[in-house]
């Protein structure tokens, strides 16, 4: 089974029971300060899993391009991954618990042939704040299962969300394949990571907001989130020991092969569905996976390029691993050329899916190339560094775990590197010491990731309206004073402020800065009535509408007008009349990163 028959199928089975089909949303997220990465198929759709009625209708499926930096550790193994496709179905107030559970096990049962007792499900066990789910384990003995195939969990199992601090949440079942390897012991079960049970389908049950109080409060409507991770069903229906051995990784595999002539050592699969760190089978999954990420992250139409912060930074960090993990896997290989055959590799993948990969591929090679000279540079300051302070140490010493961390950690120059430089000179390094600092400081960005949280994707409060209102004024206002050239790059608003990335390429003067802000509070002072009209996407074109035109399938978008303002695609929360805004003030004009400037605003009375 391919990747694209399996996508297929999935639309085709579920467009038969109702659904429409939906594009991915860009793995950035619109408008939300509180995540780095699209990391769900319903992150996009918070706003509709509130209530906010969707133009598509109740039942929706896609296929969505997913980040989640927090498995970066794990990746190496089978089944984790950074980037990941991301198959889900949702039903916005319409079915629940049975048609969800019935659906699910018809789709792997009869039309991926899954034998029935090759399932296992988890189903939540209840909590002081909520009771056992015992509907859903009713329905699953409804289709059929066993006792002996339902497993109930609590709340770190069988509990889906929110995506951030507040926002929908609620019990989910978990469908998992039972490879039929033994139990590993009488506690084996789908929540055991030994390897013989695997995840692939989660189905959320979101009746609950979780506010900011701790408290959990029932939806105004029930719904069903679904998510499914693409490759590693293809690889389990495949029977393939893990998701590098599907057509969605294979070729990129290969491909390293191929330009460092050494083999992948897990071909003959001696890997097993857990996972193998055998010979070089870590190396190349993790080169095969964050290039994966990496490309799709440039390959985006927002144009992120790796930089010190945020989704840069991590951008940044997924290139420089990679070209690391290439170095040491052979020496001699350029690690610039690889990058940019590899990045093709990935491209032709995943083109036909996601054009925009293709459209953006002189951007890919260029920003990886670029980062590829930049780190090389960098590494050969770290060994500058590595042999001055190594020069310090006395025959038979040992250099500080915190030394050779900071070698890492500011020159990426990489520990073995450190130790074999140290040994050439009678020395050693202390690799363990290494070792502490590196966990201390993923601790901390772990919880500096957590941090990001705040807010929350579902907040929709007034504030967040009038700043999003806001947005959209200020996007027309500059296309208006700077030219059609401008394009919107990004958004982020928290309780404060507005902030908004844009494409032009000089710093903008003080008088198109005042010119802007006029426009604007020109705007709010005309308190035009904020029109929203629902049409397809070609007709929102065709209108002039501004906006990201990324559905493909012939979806219906929302339309925000504001008077001769602004018209744009939409899906965020708007006011009713720019009147709300009050007044508007530009704080900031800066530069965000070559070619992209950043504004940071305030509405509301000064
Ligand atoms: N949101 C749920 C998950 O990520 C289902 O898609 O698992």
């Amino acid at each position: 089974m391919t990747a694209e028959q399996m996508r297929n199928k999935y639309f085709e089975f579920f467009r038969e029971r109702g659904h429409s089909l939906i594009a991915s949303a860009s793995l950035l997220p619109e408008n939300d300060p509180s995540v780095l990465f699209t990391t769900a198929g319903m992150h996009p759709l918070v706003p509709y899993l509130l209530g906010e009625r969707h133009p598509m209708g109740k039942r929706l499926v896609n296929a969505q391009k997913c980040i989640r930096t927090d498995d970066i550790d794990d990746v190496g193994d089978a089944s984790h991954h950074t980037y990941f496709e991301m198959l889900g179905n949702w039903s916005l107030g319409d079915y629940f618990k049975k048609e969800s559970i019935r659906m699910s096990y018809d789709f792997l049962t009869r039309v991926l042939g899954i034998p029935a007792d090759r399932l296992a499900v988890t189903v939540f066990e209840g909590h002081a704040l909520i009771p056992k789910d015992t509907e859903a384990y009713d329905y699953w003995k409804d289709v059929g299962l066993r006792d002996s195939q339902i497993y109930f969990y609590g709340m770190d199992e069988n509990w889906w969300g929110p995506a951030g601090a507040t926002g929908p949440c609620g019990p989910d079942t978990e469908i998992f394949y039972d490879t039929g390897a033994l139990s590993c012991n009488d506690e084996c079960g789908p929540a055991c990571k030994c390897g013989k049970f695997v995840e692939i389908w989660n189905n959320v049950f979101m009746q609950y907001n979780k506010l900011a109080d701790g408290s959990y409060v029932l939806l105004d409507q029930q719904n069903v989130d679904t998510g499914m991770g693409l490759e590693r069903i293809v690889a389990v229906l495949n029977g393939q020991a893990s998701v590098y051995e599907t057509d969605m990784l294979a070729p990129i595999v290969k491909k390293i092969e191929e330009l460092t002539g050494v083999a992948y050592s897990d071909w003959v699969g001696e890997a097993g569905v857990a996972g193998s760190s055998v010979g070089n089978v870590r190396e190349f999954r993790i080169i095969a996976d964050h290039m994966r990420a990496a490309v799709f992250i440039l390959g985006d139409y927002k144009k992120v390029v790796p930089s010190n912060t945020e989704q840069g930074y991590i951008l940044r960090r997924l290139i420089r691993r990679a070209i690391r993990l290439l170095r040491q896997l052979a020496a001699g290989a350029d690690p610039q050329s690889c990058l940019s055959a590899i990045a093709d590799v990935v491209i032709s993948i995943n083109a036909n899916v996601y054009p925009e990969l293709l459209e953006n591929r002189d951007f890919i090679i260029e920003q990886l190339e670029k980062e590829c000279a930049i780190f090389l540079r960098t590494l050969e300051r770290g060994l500058k560094e590595a042999e001055k302070v190594l020069g310090r140490l006395e025959a038979g010493g040992t250099l500080a775990g915190g030394e050779v961390f900071r070698l890492f950690d500011t020159f990426g120059f990489p520990p073995e590197l450190t130790e074999e430089l140290a040994a050439e000179k009678g020395a050693a390094a202390d690799i363990e010491g290494f070792k502490q600092h590196l966990a201390q400081h993923q601790e901390k960005s772990r919880s500096g990731a957590r941090g990001m949280f705040k807010g929350g994707l579902a907040d929709h409060s007034d504030q967040t309206a009038r700043l999003h209102t806001a947005t959209h004024l200020l996007n027309g206002a500059l296309r208006t004073v700077l030219g059609d050239g401008v394009m919107q790059r990004g958004s982020n608003i928290n309780a404060e402020r507005l902030r908004f990335d844009f494409s032009f390429d000089r710093k903008m003067t003080a008088e198109e800065i005042e010119a802007v802000n006029k426009i604007v509070n020109r705007a709010i002072a005309d308190s035009i009535d904020v029109v929203c009209e629902e049409m397809p996407v070609d007709a929102a074109a065709a209108s002039g509408a501004v906006g990201v035109f990324e559905s493909r399938y012939g979806e219906i978008v929302k339309v925000y007008t504001m008077g001769e303002y602004s018209k744009e695609i939409c899906g965020g929360p708007h006011v009713a009349n720019t009147g709300e805004l009050v007044s508007f003030t530009i704080q900031k004009e800066e530069s965000s990163s070559a070619g992209v400037r950043r504004i940071k605003a305030t509405v509301g009375a000064q």
